[in-house]
């Protein structure tokens, strides 16, 4: 990217210029030229920052906008693009934002979390972040589900990474934004269709495509959100066994009513029960992420899919769960524990074979939790 771009980018955003440059500023929501809003630490504040007028904003957003090739204007109303250092940027103009135009910017952060800063914030426990290891080692199929903002992309990145060095990955994204630390990586990112240049549009579905012909050891799609859905749940029915992704949902069974849902959108017309059936058995494991409301990011549950009952539901079996026991009277923060769910999985005997050292007692629950289900039974 020009520096000349940057430059005017620089200029244009110089009101929010300290947000930005404030490393514990995770994101920036602008609802209109004189609402600023920032989250910190996992909560939402409001700051004293200003645009002057709704045209300095909409200037500063003209600015990204042209530094990526885009036009943000009444034909383009929406805006999708990133900041010179990587920071997302979704933008959205009047009349449809009723504030005046509406921006929020996900901060790119260099220093991307390992499976150590999970386990050091309370995200993720020691032994759980283990089992994790253990489940991309034996090649699991593993979806991160989670709302918006929840840190899917973050564990997608730290899973990623966790990859053994010798296979060779294929990374698909809307936008790139997964850093995966491994030898052997092809990373892809879509291309919108811009008619007025004769460019035609590469979907996530393209790129899966492509994928399959390209000799992936695993395909890792950023986000599932459309018909790629089907794809991907072909992709982790014929043996590219360890392939992952993220997608929106609020538990782990919903995760897969999702992705069924998603598979329904294409033009492949598949009966919905074949679908499910397929979805039921491509899905291995779901790692849920959640935000809590003290602000905490926390994996919620660790899952694993075992099929569909008679009745047609997805069976979703907790292996590991995150147990709120408490709150700092001082911080508000809430206290708990990572533990496991007195649930053996399906694939035990995968960890016995390959001689990996995570022993059957490792998923029994701790007793004072047994003993509060008995209370509450
Ligand atoms: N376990 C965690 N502890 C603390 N902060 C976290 C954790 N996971 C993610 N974050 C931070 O939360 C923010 C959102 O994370 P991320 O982008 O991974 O979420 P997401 O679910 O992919 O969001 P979206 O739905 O917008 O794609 C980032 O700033 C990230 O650094
Ligand atoms: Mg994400």
């Amino acid at each position: 990217m020009s520096s000349v771009f940057s430059e005017a980018i620089d200029s244009f955003l110089a009101p929010i210029r300290d947000l930005l440059d404030d490393s514990g500023v995770s994101e920036v929501m602008i609802n209109g030229p004189k609402e600023i809003f920032v989250e910190k630490g996992g909560l939402v504040y409001k700051v004293e920052n200003q645009f002057p007028h709704e045209e300095a904003l909409i200037a500063a957003m003209r600015a990204i906008a042209q530094s990526v090739g885009r036009v943000f204007d009444d034909d383009n109303p929406r805006l999708d693009a990133r900041l010179p250092n990587g920071s997302r940027v979704h933008a959205v103009l009047p009349p449809m934002s009723k504030n005046g135009t509406t921006v929020a910017i996900r901060k790119f952060s260099e220093e991307k979390l390992t499976i150590n800063d999970l386990i050091k914030f309370g995200s993720l426990s020691k032994e759980a972040a283990r089992f994790l290891d253990i489940c991309i080692y034996l090649g699991k199929n593993i979806i991160v589900s989670g709302g918006t903002g929840s840190g899917k992309t973050t564990m997608l990145n730290v899973l990623g990474s966790r990859i053994p060095k010798t296979q060779r990955l294929i990374i698909i994204e809307d936008a790139a934004e997964l850093q995966v630390h491994a030898e052997h990586v092809v990373n892809f990112e879509t291309r919108k269709a811009d008619p007025t240049k004769g460019i035609t549009e590469v979907t996530i579905r393209d790129l899966v495509i492509s994928s399959m012909r390209l000799r992936p050891d695993r395909i890792i799609v950023g986000e599932v959100r459309g018909e790629e859905a089907l794809d991907l749940i072909q992709v982790m029915n014929t043996g590219h066994d360890g392939s992952m992704g993220t997608v929106h949902a609020n538990n782990p069974a919903d995760a897969c009513t999702r992705l069924e849902t998603l598979c329904l959108m294409g033009d492949i017309k598949i009966p919905p029960d074949a679908i499910r059936k397929m979805v039921g058995s491509a899905m291995q494991v779901i790692v849920q992420c959640s935000r809590y409301h003290d602000g905490g990011r926390r994996t919620s549950h660790i899952s694993e899919i075992i099929g569909i009952d008679r009745d047609g539901n997805y069976i979703s079996k907790d292996i590991f769960k995150w147990v709120q026991t408490g709150k700092d009277p001082e911080s508000g923060k809430y206290l708990g524990e990572m533990i496991p769910c007195n649930y053996v999985p399906s694939f035990f005997e995968d960890i016995v074979v390959n001689k990996l050292p995570f022993p059957k007692s490792s998923f029994i629950g701790p007793e004072w939790f047994n003993k509060m289900k008995k209370e509450a039974a």
